[in-house]
């Protein structure tokens, strides 16, 4: 199967083109940047969808990104970013057939962790305010399962579109938690809270 990744140059789009193409499925990237193995949104604008059987788009904006500032535009295209699974269609109209709704998504390579691990490693890491809010989360490993999962042809029962899925672990679990077992697991003290108005302020 062919499969378009819109943003799989990113973190949880390496992970999942690894995984389709351990399964034997191609993988084409759609990207900003042109470059091999890739097409920009740009050619894709100019001449249309490439066959493939099934597209993803991983194409978004990062949550702590340092180089934007927390304005209208930025929670804008923060809000317009989710995962979405379009499932192979012989009438390829291209809706959007699956959602998925990944909670924090957690591995080595990148995404929340990437950012985090330095200032735990110099002690600096702490609750977010109370540290009381939800913490939803997932293993990028299982994210992509899911999308590859969602990509498989369609069951002969046909089913409401678009599915959604909440792509997180099944353990509920505190911004406190988190932050203690993080600072566990990598032996540091996570005695600095970031006070509730200054995460109101930026996350307002
Ligand atoms: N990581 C998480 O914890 C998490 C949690 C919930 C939802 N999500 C969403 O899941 C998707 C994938 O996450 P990720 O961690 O893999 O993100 P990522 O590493 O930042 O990669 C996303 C890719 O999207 C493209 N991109 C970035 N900003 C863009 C913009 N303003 N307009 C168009 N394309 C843009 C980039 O590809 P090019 O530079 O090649 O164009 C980038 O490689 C994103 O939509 C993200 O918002 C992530």
């Amino acid at each position: 199967m062919r499969v378009l990744v819109g943003g799989g140059s990113g973190f949880v789009g390496r992970e999942l083109t690894r995984l389709l193409t351990n399964k034997g499925h191609e993988v084409t990237v759609i990207s900003r940047q042109p470059g091999p193995g890739k097409i920009t949104w740009g050619e894709l604008e100019s001449s249309g969808l490439p066959a493939c059987e099934g597209a993803v788009n991983l194409a978004g904006e990062n949550l702590m990104n340092p180089f934007r500032w927390w304005n209208e535009s930025y929670k804008k295209d923060l809000f317009s970013s989710r995962v979405a699974c379009y499932k192979p269609s012989l009438t390829a109209q291209y809706t959007e057939d699956i959602v998925v709704r990944p909670g924090v998504v957690l591995g080595r390579d990148g995404g929340a962790m990437k950012q985090m691990l330095l200032p735990f490693w110099l002690g600096l890491g702490g609750t977010l305010g109370s540290g009381n809010q939800p913490f939803p989360w997932i293993h990028v490993s299982d994210l992509v399962g899911i999308i590859a999962h969602a990509l498989e042809p369609p069951a002969d029962t046909p089913s409401p579109s678009p599915q959604v899925f909440n792509g997180v672990a099944p353990a509920l679990n505190t911004n406190y938690e988190f932050t203690k077992e993080l600072g566990r697991v990598m032996r540091r003290p996570t005695i600095f809270p970031v006070p509730g108005f200054v995460v109101n302020t930026l996350w307002r």
